[in-house]
């Protein structure tokens, strides 16, 4: 496609999705198709001839918009709100056109800034403590985007493993880390999302999923009595996954009685807000963010409730993970090294 076209074709499109969402409330939300509806109307393989636009975009209403699940609809009530909006489209045109990426500052300096400067924009209008912050005179942390919450609890719980390993392996050096691994445990509420088990899967980490009170709350109480029982076994107690806005019902665990405790047992305390998060942007529902200053790690989803397009998680941590990355920032703001040198150090 030569750049005349593309023009022509992008205003087409441009149009085209105006008319969309302008009448998405006119479409059935959910479609009527049954599994494997698609197959019979694509080729085996890829086709070896080119075919013409008008013949691609026709296939959009064709074959695409009758299994679509109509999210951005007015008539759209399930799972939860995930609404995009007009300049969040324009932004994500542009990113693909940029098509940049940003593994390393040197990779590309706008992208790794203009995340670290939104992220921390972000967290002050959450109400996050300014450990959370890139650019904080207190601050070691910070804030990074991620495609889900999923993954951000992935990431928490395979650093805190890691961290914890390490700890063990001060008073254990001959013990082989995968025999380490098999003694630590994590903890959530029965109310967690099901990611949350799933994290414990793929880190081989046991997860233990602990009743809640009558409003549906983890409170400190169970997790104390469970740590007690759980060292008793052997085992090593090693993160605690904190959900702020259950998928159920949208209860809240009790952080100001959990992080003293974890912080005491020594537990990575990750926070788990996905779409009740945006509510921190108002003052007035903050007080559920009260024992904030103990997480180790806080993730929510901006695509779930603030208008943001499908996939955006925000993740923050008050500090690195390990005193490595630490010392390489440091060395980083001296500017003793040459730059490449110091990306390729982070990248490894
Ligand atoms: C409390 C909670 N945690 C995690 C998730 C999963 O979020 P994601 O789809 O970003 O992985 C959800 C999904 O709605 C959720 O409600």
């Amino acid at each position: 496609m030569e750049p005349e076209v593309y023009r022509r074709r992008g205003k087409e499109m441009v149009d085209y999705i105006c008319q969309y969402l302008s009448n998405v409330r006119e479409r059935r939300v959910i479609p009527d198709v049954q599994p494997g509806y698609m197959r019979a109307q694509l080729p085996d393989s890829a086709p070896m001839d080119p075919d013409s636009w008008d013949n691609i975009f026709g296939d959009i209403e064709k074959i695409i918009m009758p299994g679509v699940v109509h999210w951005q609809s007015p008539h759209m009530h399930a799972y939860f709100p995930a609404l995009t909006s007009w300049p969040s489209l324009l932004g994500d045109m542009l990113a693909d056109a940029i098509n940049c990426l940003g593994f390393t500052w040197a990779s590309s300096p706008a992208c790794t800034e203009l995340e670290m400067n939104v992220m921390d924009w972000l967290a002050k209008m959450l109400g996050l403590p300014d450990e959370f912050l890139h650019h904080h005179p207190d601050s070691v942390g910070g804030g990074v985007l991620q495609s889900t919450v999923s993954e951000s609890t992935l990431v928490a719980l395979l650093a805190a493993r890691k961290n914890k390993i390490l700890e063990m392996k001060v008073s254990e050096p001959d013990t082989d880390e995968s025999s380490l691994n098999s003694r630590l445990i994590a903890y959530a509420s029965d109310q967690a999302h099901s990611s949350v088990e799933k994290a414990g899967l793929i880190s081989l980490v046991k997860m233990k999923f602990l009743p809640v009170d009558e409003n549906f709350s983890l409170r400190g109480e169970t997790l104390k009595n469970a740590i007690a029982e759980d060292r008793n076994k052997g085992l090593v107690p090693v993160f605690v996954c904190a959900t702020l806005g259950t998928t159920g019902v949208c209860a809240f665990d009790n952080l100001s009685e959990l992080g003293p405790i974890c912080k005491a047992e020594g537990l990575w305390l990750h926070i788990d807000a996905a779409y009740a998060g945006t509510a921190f942007v108002c003052p007035e529902f903050r007080l559920f963010l009260d024992g904030i200053e103990y997480a180790d790690s806080f993730t929510f989803n901006p695509s779930k409730w603030m208008m943001v397009h499908f996939d955006c998680t925000g993740f923050w941590v008050p500090k690195q993970p390990n005193s490595l990355n630490h010392w390489l920032k440091v060395i980083h703001s001296l500017k003793f090294l040459p730059r490449d040198i110091l990306d390729w150090l982070y990248f490894v």
